[in-house]
């Protein structure tokens, strides 16, 4: 958009609005430029003409909290431009972005000029700004709380769950043990695999309500590892009909491994379920290079459903499946988070899906 059609530029008299269009600079940010961090000095106002710009807060060392998007026709950093106090967010371009910037000094000196209509206009834009981002806090917050609570509960019943699952795998184990007959042995079978099934989904929910916050990280062997996930899931893929290749490094990295063979347990799963038994091919790639540890999880499948795509790491969603959880991914993620890496994907139904892991090293 143009900088003179901005809805910030608008709540100005026409003299006042083209110096303000002459004192902005115009710059355009290539997708994840940091803007500013938290604790600079507040210098400039931003109005954004293009693009989407991110806030986000430190919460930790390596993680950042989420807090709000500035869209085009938005502007922020005006509060630290009014009372003079350092940046209280990161801001970050999360797409390509287009920002006029309007030095603080020379933005004063003009509101000193403005007439009283003006600055309401502004002042009433900030205050609805200013709640809904409190109504979005406390709504993270809310949400937060349940998820503690959710946990919690879910801990209680999964545990009371577990005696009773492998009470009925013994006793189909008996059945069977005691009458062999083909169709017996069927049924048991069928128990079996279907307790297994309520057994591999209580894990799950497990894992995600342990948190992933604690890493035990030594010195692993990448594709001695790797081999070793092959090893074991040799006759599920086999079964699947799902040819699996990996193409690890020999190298040793520090991580934790068993997290992270959660996470290619979770994600290679995710494929062969993908393909519902028709079969398919799944590649996964790991080297080491001065970003870090990479691993690549490509599959021919069907790619992941449009209702879900941008929603995908979040708990608890689901889809098309009888006995999806939603957690595998957001535990994936959980894990790679704690690492201070990142996981992303690239997913078209002709091409099927890939998803790309970094952990610094
Ligand atoms: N490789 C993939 N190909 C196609 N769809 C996928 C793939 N990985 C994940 N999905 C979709 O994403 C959803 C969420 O996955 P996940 O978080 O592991 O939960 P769950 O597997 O329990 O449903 C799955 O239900 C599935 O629809
Ligand atoms: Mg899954």
């Amino acid at each position: 958009m143009e900088l003179k059609s901005h809805k910030f530029i608008s709540f100005f008299e026409p003299e006042q609005a083209s110096e303000l269009c002459r004192i902005a600079i115009v710059e355009d940010l290539p997708d994840q430029t940091l803007i500013f961090d938290e604790g600079d000095p507040a210098d400039f106002l931003y109005l954004v003409l293009a693009g989407q710009v991110e806030f986000r807060k430190r919460i930790s060392p390596n993680h950042y909290q989420t807090l709000t998007k500035a869209l085009p026709n938005g502007f922020f950093g005006e509060l630290g431009i009014l009372d003079g106090q350092p940046r209280s967010t990161q801001a970050i371009a999360c797409q390509e972005a287009t920002l006029a910037k309007i030095p603080g000094n020379g933005l004063m000196q003009i509101l000193e000029n403005t007439k009283g209509s003006v600055a309401i206009k502004l002042f009433s834009y900030m205050i609805q700004r200013l709640r809904d981002s409190t109504d979005e806090y406390v709504k993270q917050v809310v949400h937060k709380e349940k998820m503690v609570l959710l946990g919690e509960m879910l801990n209680t019943v999964i545990h009371d769950f577990k005696s009773p699952l492998s009470g009925i795998n013994l006793a189909s184990g008996m059945i069977q043990e005691l009458h062999s007959d083909e169709e017996t042995v069927e049924w048991c079978y069928l128990i079996q695999a279907q307790a297994h099934r309520m057994s591999a989904m209580a894990e799950e929910f497990l894992e995600f309500v342990r948190g992933n916050s604690v890493l035990n990280k030594q010195p692993i062997n990448l594709a001695v590892v790797l081999q070793l996930f092959e090893k074991l899931n040799r006759v599920y893929f086999h079964e699947a009909q799902v040819e699996f290749v990996i193409q690890a490094a020999d190298v040793v990295v520090n991580v934790d491994e068993n997290k992270l063979l959660r996470v290619v347990q979770n994600l290679v799963g995710n494929a062969v379920e993908a393909f519902k038994g028709c079969g398919g091919r799944v590649e996964l790639t790991a080297w080491v290079n001065e970003s870090g540890v990479n691993i690549k999880i490509r599959d021919n499948g069907p790619g992941i459903p449009e209702a879900i795509k941008d929603r995908l790491f979040e708990a608890f969603v689901t889809y098309g499946k009888h006995s999806g959880t939603g957690l595998g991914t957001a535990i994936a993620k959980s894990i790679i988070d704690a690492h201070g890496g990142q996981i992303s994907f690239e997913s078209s139904c002709q091409e099927g899906t890939t998803f790309y892991i970094n952990l610094p090293l």
